[in-house]
């Protein structure tokens, strides 16, 4: 069962259901029941370790002082990246990173950030304002990506640049040879080629990337894919993402997919969440009650119906799902503090971010079959932050403990869930009581990821698996006291994970209790 017809199941059918064991509640108790089966028999697709992709963007502190503040700076760093970004991004294992953009990539040219950092070229940053000292350029980005051990994804110009200036950067990021190319990364310090898993050729191409219409970019997208050739000695094939739509606009995907489907490896929409899906106000990150509680919740859940819509789409021109669905930008977007100078699209997380986190990943989890990677935006200090960073300080937010309790998800193979419970509702919003999704590790471990969304109801949870059983069970909780609970640099220990107590078992089923406000994953072997 998809995700999606959780919101068919009503709370009546759901009371008869339990009505066998007397437990049936209403809305109004401060307890509710749910039923989730795991169809532990019925395994589909490999969630693709890329899924918890990041993004990182030379834009505000994402990338100057959140992860490189240089080899001379007072605050620890591993050849000039910040020890304590590298140590948190490692222990989540961040399997693929996104760079420089964004609306960034099409206003880079690669030579900037090439050569003795004293000699580089300073250029304005027209897409977020400032200036960019282009300290941190190809060899900065490819070192950090080893470092911490995640594959690449490379944006290329395509709104400012050619396909010339593509290859020739390709050419400097794989060569092996003797090219002048090869050669001249060989005196910028790097001997070996890199590996450059993916290439996005072009970003947000009906908007910051040059305002074309789909037809026009098609074609610029078929010539630049062409010009794409790894060369390192072991070339592995580099994987094309096409720029695509951006939340509903199927019309981009329609004609993108139309005209290039059999050049395009994947395909990238962009979606973000707005408490109130307005551009003008988006709202505040941190100062919120339960009306934009529950529209964010519910902004987050429409991931489900887009990807679905743009995945019936290219069903058509690609049927055998050869071609990859990224979500390469998704996260929650609010207004700029006021009366803070913060830099560029910094903004606080709070527990809210946590549970838009995990329900958008269990969301992927159900798209596993054509949903190969995504790519949080992003990585540090803007946006749906996994990390921020104030000089010396730095704090893990809430969206970091749930990619840090869903990395167990990360190649696992994913499993339908159905889920039966009464919806939490808010004014005229209604989102499913609990949400969740499933797989199974390489070791036969069911892992389950929950959302409960009620600011204050427990759900008691009843579980089985379909086709196998489970012995034990473990689990780890994220909740806090409010809704609007954050991490700060004075208090970063708020929102964070702890075990799950509490469960206990009857005739193959589990029974436990998913408190308020809370993401819970569990282990079932
Ligand atoms: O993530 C911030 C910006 O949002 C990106 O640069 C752009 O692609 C999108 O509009």
């Amino acid at each position: 069962m998809k995700i999606s017809s959780w919101m068919a199941v009503h709370s009546l059918s759901f009371c008869l259901l339990l009505a066998w064991e007397g437990t049936c509640v209403g809305q109004t108790a401060k307890a509710i029941d749910a039923q989730i089966i795991v169809h532990a028999d019925r395994p589909g697709a490999v969630i693709q370790r890329e899924i918890y992709g990041q993004f990182a963007e030379q834009l505000g502190h994402g990338i100057d002082q959140g992860i490189w503040v240089g080899e001379a700076s007072a605050i620890p760093n591993i050849k000039g990246y910040r020890k304590d970004v590298v140590d948190a991004l490692k222990a989540i294992h961040v399997p693929v990173i996104r760079w420089p953009g964004g609306c960034f990539a099409d206003e880079y040219h690669w030579r900037d950030g090439v050569g003795p950092r004293q000699q580089r070229p300073v250029r304005r940053n027209l897409s977020w304002g400032g200036e960019e000292i282009n300290a941190f350029g190809t060899h900065e980005f490819m070192d950090f990506a080893e470092l911490i051990g995640a594959e690449t994804y490379i944006g290329v110009n395509v709104g400012g640049g050619t396909p010339r200036e593509m290859s020739d950067w390709l050419e400097y990021l794989t060569a092996d040879g003797q090219s002048s190319i090869a050669r001249e990364r060989r005196a910028n310090g790097r001997d070996k080629p890199w590996k450059v898993s993916y290439l996005g050729i072009g970003n947000e191409a009906w908007g910051c990337g040059g305002h074309m219409r789909p037809a026009y970019y098609a074609d610029l997208y078929r010539q630049f894919a062409t010009f794409v050739h790894p060369s390192g000695s072991e070339p592995s094939p580099i994987v094309r993402v096409a720029s695509g739509a951006s939340g509903d606009d199927f019309a981009w995907t329609e004609g993108v997919m139309s005209a290039a489907a059999e050049l395009i490896d994947a395909y990238g929409v962009h979606y973000y969440t707005l408490p109130m899906n307005d551009w003008n106000k988006k709202g505040s990150a941190t100062d919120f009650g339960e009306a934009e509680w529950i529209a964010t919740l519910h902004g987050a859940l429409r991931m489900d119906e887009l990807l679905t819509m743009h995945s019936a789409i290219m069903d058509k021109y690609d049927p055998k799902k050869r071609v990859a669905l990224v979500v390469d930008e998704w996260g929650t977007w609010y207004d700029p503090q006021p009366g803070v100078a913060a830099p560029a699209l910094y903004q606080q997380n709070s527990l809210r971010d946590a549970l838009t986190a995990a329900m958008t990943l269990n969301i992927f989890h159900a798209h596993a079959d054509r949903v190969r990677m995504a790519n949080i935006a992003q990585m540090v200090n803007v946006l749906q932050a996994m990390i921020l960073t104030d000089q010396k300080r730095m704090v893990l937010t809430p969206t970091y403990h749930v990619f840090d309790m869903y990395q167990v998800f990360q190649g696992a193979t994913s499993l339908p869930v159905e889920v039966r419970s009464p919806d939490y509702i808010f004014g005229n919003v209604h989102v499913p009581g609990v949400q969740a999704s499933a797989g199974r590790d390489a070791a036969g471990i069911v892992h389950v990821g929950l959302v409960n969304p009620s600011p204050d109801k427990t759900i008691r949870l009843h579980l089985r698996l379909s086709g196998s059983q489970a012995k034990s069970i473990k689990g780890r909780i994220l909740t806090a006291p409010a809704i609007t609970s954050i991490n700060t640099f004075e208090h970063p220990d708020v929102v964070k994970p702890a075990p799950l107590a509490g469960a206990s078992s009857k005739d193959g089923e589990w029974m436990l209790r998913l408190p308020p406000r809370s993401v819970v994953v569990l282990d079932m072997r």
